[in-house]
């Protein structure tokens, strides 16, 4: 049992039991699972997963798990400080650490690589737990200084790569630069600028990081009048919901988030269903209720209250009985004919993602459909 306080209607009870799987699943190291029972993801945290589960839990008043969800990520990044230095100091030479020398996207509970190949170097995991842990630390009051030799590794590491092309948020086209990826450095580097931790170089080197960045997302990153995938595409990402919230990228009120979210809907949205992007075909390319999530946060961020509550709605109803939610469902399939292989390869969709618990409990939390537990105050 947790403690927040749920009123006991049906889409507060699934908030209750969202919280409930991720508590119940953090382990001992502080990691969150990407899901405990799924073939390919079974014994691995990501810091991109990770760190929104751990902003969720930190929203509902669970302080203490997101604490030692950011012990996890500190612990990785200490234990990899020559890697980083080395990284660091040849970008600083003019010549790119190779992309397997970049820090890996997902670690073993206990802090290894572990054995399995994986689409490693993606830089967005290390901007969202930097902004992830600075949202903690504002609302819980929490010295950040606990964290503070990682957070400067972190300042370091995306400071020196910011620019690179990687993987994106779906581990897909590691030849281009995401602008989701983008999104999450800038919230990282800006949370990082602001948090009291840094000496004045690297603060300097943070901010004006971020500032760069911003620019590059404002030249190239926009087509159309909306944020694209790439730099330089014309096509719509899910993903990008989430620069407006919860990251705070972009201001709700202007022209380029209204675009954005509009793109999104009718590129991506089937009656509340949300796509990651017009091309997938993993599991056939069905709709990620963390994405009506993300959708709805951004929805409610430029004050459309209603949209986000249907949004809501909609991931509630892929809920299984005991309220595990899966990473997508198939009821609308962008390649129809792509599904089975998947399922032949790694089984059944993975169920429960918690990063699909976390999203939804994020947007409950938010529209007030539940509050967060006391804080105890430090
Ligand atoms: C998704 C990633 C996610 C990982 C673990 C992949 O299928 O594309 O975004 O981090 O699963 O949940």
């Amino acid at each position: 049992m947790t403690s927040v306080s749920l009123p006991s209607t049906r889409l507060g009870e699934l908030a209750a039991s969202s919280l409930r799987i991720i508590l119940a699943s953090q382990q001992p190291s502080g990691a969150f699972p990407a899901s405990l029972t799924f073939s390919a993801y079974r014994g691995y945290c990501w810091f991109r997963d990770g760190s929104f589960i751990a902003d969720a839990a930190s929203a509902a008043g669970e302080e203490e798990a997101a604490s030692r969800f950011f012990d996890w990520c500190a612990r990785i990044l200490d234990d990899r400080r020559g890697q980083v230095q080395v990284i660091v100091a040849a970008a600083a030479a003019g010549a790119s650490a190779p992309d397997e020398k970049m820090l890996a996207t997902r670690f073993t509970f206990d802090g290894r690589e572990g054995d399995d190949d994986w689409w490693d170097f993606q830089l967005d995991g290390y901007g969202t737990w930097a902004w992830a842990l600075a949202e903690h630390c504002r609302r819980s009051g929490i010295d950040a200084s606990r964290w503070s030799s990682a957070l400067e590794l972190t300042c370091d590491y995306l400071v020196s790569s910011w620019r690179r092309p990687c993987f994106d948020w779906w581990e897909e086209h590691s030849e281009e630069v995401h602008v989701s990826t983008l999104g999450c450095v800038v919230a990282g580097l800006d949370a990082l600028s602001e948090l009291g931790v840094l000496d004045d170089t690297r603060r300097t080197a943070a901010a004006r990081a971020a500032a760069e960045a911003r620019v590059l997302i404002y030249e190239r990153g926009v087509q159309g009048g909306h944020l694209v995938k790439w730099l330089d595409s014309g096509d719509s990402d899910a993903s990008l919901a989430a620069l407006i919230s919860p990251l705070g990228v972009l201001d709700p009120a202007s022209d380029l988030t209204g675009a954005t979210l509009d793109t999104i809907a009718i590129d991506l949205e089937v009656d509340g269903g949300v796509h990651r992007f017009r091309a997938d075909t993993f599991y056939g390319g069905g709709q990620w209720p963390l994405l009506s999530c993300f959708l709805g946060l951004a929805e409610l961020a430029r004050g459309n209250r209603g949209r986000a509550q249907t949004l809501l709605e909609w991931a509630a109803s892929t809920a299984g009985p005991a309220g595990e939610l899966p990473e997508q469902v198939d009821r609308h399939l962008l390649a129809p004919d792509r599904h089975q292989e998947w399922v032949d390869r790694w089984g059944p969709v993975a169920s429960p993602l918690l990063w699909s618990s976390a999203m939804y409990l994020r947007l409950a939390l938010e529209l007030g459909v539940v509050a967060p537990i006391e804080r105890t105050g430090r």
